[in-house]
């Protein structure tokens, strides 16, 4: 009686990770900021002052493509931050985080195609394009990203639609693109006629890295998403995308079909960025999750633990258990330690691979968790 779609929706193993990371004491599986560095103040502040100063208009239903504010403090002030370039052409869709955008792209673009990813890839935003793709093209990646003279020679004999990359701070491989592979994507686009869904949360807290991908576009291939998830907070569910005018009409009616972005937080979000919060915090979380990360990569090195690619910026480390990771983890957990074995971002391969992430754990329990790793492993 239920869709594909329903038939072959199930668990990811994020949050399964993460539901099991509730219960153990050391926490390497969230992909959530820190909590202790959710703004909590100015948020409460500017909640205030949005109702005080617009009144029940801010509780509203929201408009389809987003709040005016909100589009507008974007445009001005956040697109400098990004170092995006935004053409005439281009219009600015107001969505509920990366992930929602990525759900309504889908929705767009998809029915029956075949996409390319990088392998690995984010699993849960990955998952609502893989449920309306027909076949998935997994393109490697190395430590300047995704190998774009693998990807052409797979275009010469694939047509593809689209190809969804996260070019910095990689989930799960922590790997930024480098300048020039982001200017050879969008001139295979051009050549093989298909899209790129350049997926970037992290950018605000990603410190210096190359030019958005959305930069070397000139001819509207490249559809760029952003979120206020990593540097505000992700429970507030405010993202955005840029496309071309035709396409950012069509994917402002799908929002109407869902309605799902809050009013107020998008008045929120409009009146942190105007206050000059987010370009406060930007370098301060770069420079704080990098000091974790550094944590994370000497106890690794200190206990052996040497296969992995440094990450350059974000939450997360890739490495290589040479164990099944699944069995290490369940291991792990009876010791109080939760990771996310990282089989299932792998279209190919995987299935030694493990995800630690740096974002809520302290750095006694980064360095406790390793050990606690570490001890498994040597068994
Ligand atoms: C690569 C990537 N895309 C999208 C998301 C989802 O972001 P949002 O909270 O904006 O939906 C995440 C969250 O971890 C992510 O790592």
């Amino acid at each position: 009686m239920v869709s594909r779609i329903g038939k072959e929706i199930e668990i990811s193993p994020v949050e399964l990770a993460s539901q099991i990371a509730k219960k153990v004491k050391i926490n390497l599986a969230s992909g959530t900021p820190d909590p202790k560095k959710i703004p909590l103040n100015d948020i409460r502040e500017a909640y205030t002052e949005v109702i005080e100063e617009y009144g029940a208009k801010v509780l509203f239903y929201p408009g389809a493509g987003g709040q005016e504010e909100l589009i507008q403090e974007i445009d001005k002030k956040f697109l400098n931050l990004l170092g995006i370039t935004k053409r005439k052409d281009e219009k600015i869709v107001i969505t509920s985080g990366a992930q929602h955008a990525l759900e309504l792209i889908g929705k767009y673009f998809l029915e029956n195609d075949v996409i390319a990813v990088e392998n690995p890839t984010f699993i849960e935003t990955f998952n609502s394009l893989k449920l309306r793709s027909s076949s998935i093209v997994p393109i490697s990646l190395d430590y300047d990203g995704l190998n774009v003279d693998e990807l052409e020679d797979i275009l010469k004999i694939v047509k593809i639609k689209l190809l969804y990359t996260i070019p910095n701070c990689h989930n799960p491989a922590g790997v930024n693109i480098s300048e020039c592979r982001r200017k050879r994507l969008v001139e295979l686009a051009e050549k093989y006629d298909f899209y790129i869904i350049e997926d970037d949360p992290y950018r605000p807290i990603a410190g210096e890295v190359p030019p958005p991908i959305k930069n070397f576009d000139t001819s509207g291939r490249v559809i760029y998403v952003s979120s206020f998830s990593k540097i505000i907070a992700p429970g507030l569910r405010i993202g955005f995308i840029i496309a071309n005018e035709q396409i950012s009409e069509k994917i402002s009616l799908l929002e109407q079909l869902d309605f799902s972005t809050s009013t107020i937080n998008q008045y929120v979000v409009a009146r942190l960025i105007r206050k000059g919060m987010i370009e406060e915090r930007s370098k301060e979380l770069f420079r704080y999750y990098g000091e974790k990360m550094k944590i994370l990569i000497d106890s690794l090195r200190e206990n052996g633990l040497n296969e992995f690619d440094p990450p350059k910026c974000g939450f997360f480390l890739l490495l290589n258990l040479n164990k099944n990771s699944w069995d290490v983890f369940y291991k792990a957990v009876e010791k109080g330690l939760s990771f996310v074995p990282a089989k299932p971002f792998f279209i190919r391969g995987g299935e030694t691979m493990a995800r630690l992430s740096i974002s809520v754990a302290s750095p006694e329990q980064i360095v406790e968790g390793v050990k606690i790793l570490s001890d498994i492993l040597a068994r």
